[in-house]
């Protein structure tokens, strides 16, 4: 159960059939589908323009390397027990860090954030099983692809969602906005 203020959001595309990406981590799949007429981006500038932290994976760090650093300056903290460096371009805007979630979000409320975006399958499982995850906006992209590393995994219990918005667009993108009642 969460014990601070700090309030954490999911914002994250799935293929129809719940992937994340491709067993290999591979994404392209998400930007081969035809975007949404005149630019719209699906409310994710919004989004990041309402959270003052980013918390991701070590897998989800490692992929998002490949390309151009699309955060600005906003901090990150990236999970891992295996990582020790970070680039030295990125230094002053990325941390690695290891504790579990619940002392995480004390550690970062303590140092005054307030609005968490939580990103990376394996994480969002491990703070949703802790029952630390406040609310989660979820892109449907209309494709499938078999196979890959899912959104959800294993629980130790059913959590209940209640849905805040639901939207779609003509490229056949359905967006879910779910509030977790933890
Ligand atoms: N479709 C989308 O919108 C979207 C969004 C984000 C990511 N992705 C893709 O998803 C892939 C990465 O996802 P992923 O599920 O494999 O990995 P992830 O959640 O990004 O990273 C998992 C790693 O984080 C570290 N970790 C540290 N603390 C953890 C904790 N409490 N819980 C879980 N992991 C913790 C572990 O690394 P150590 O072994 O180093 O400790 C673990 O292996 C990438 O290919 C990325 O591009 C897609």
């Amino acid at each position: 159960m969460k014990e601070t203020k700090i309030n954490v959001s999911v914002y994250i595309a799935t293929s129809l059939d719940g992937f994340i990406a491709r067993p290999d981590g591979d994404v392209s799949w998400l930007h081969e589908v035809e975007p949404i007429e005149g630019g719209d981006d699906a409310g994710f500038g919004e989004f990041f323009g309402s959270v003052d932290v980013l918390v991701m994976g070590r897998g989800t760090f490692e992929k998002v390397l490949e390309f151009d650093w699309p955060y600005g300056a906003m901090p990150v903290i990236v999970l891992s027990r295996s990582l020790t460096e970070v680039p030295k371009k990125l230094r002053d805007r990325v941390r690695i860090e290891a504790p579990t979630p619940q002392v995480l979000l004390e550690k970062l409320s303590q140092e005054g954030f307030k609005r968490l975006y939580l990103d990376g399958g394996k994480v969002i499982q491990s703070f949703l099983r802790e029952g630390l995850v406040d609310d989660m906006t979820l892109t449907t992209i209309p494709v499938l692809i078999g196979e890959g590393l899912p959104l959800f995994g294993r629980i130790d219990k059913d959590i209940k969602l209640r849905l805040l918005e639901c939207r779609s667009w003509n490229n056949g993108f359905v967006q879910s906005k779910y509030q977790v009642l933890n």
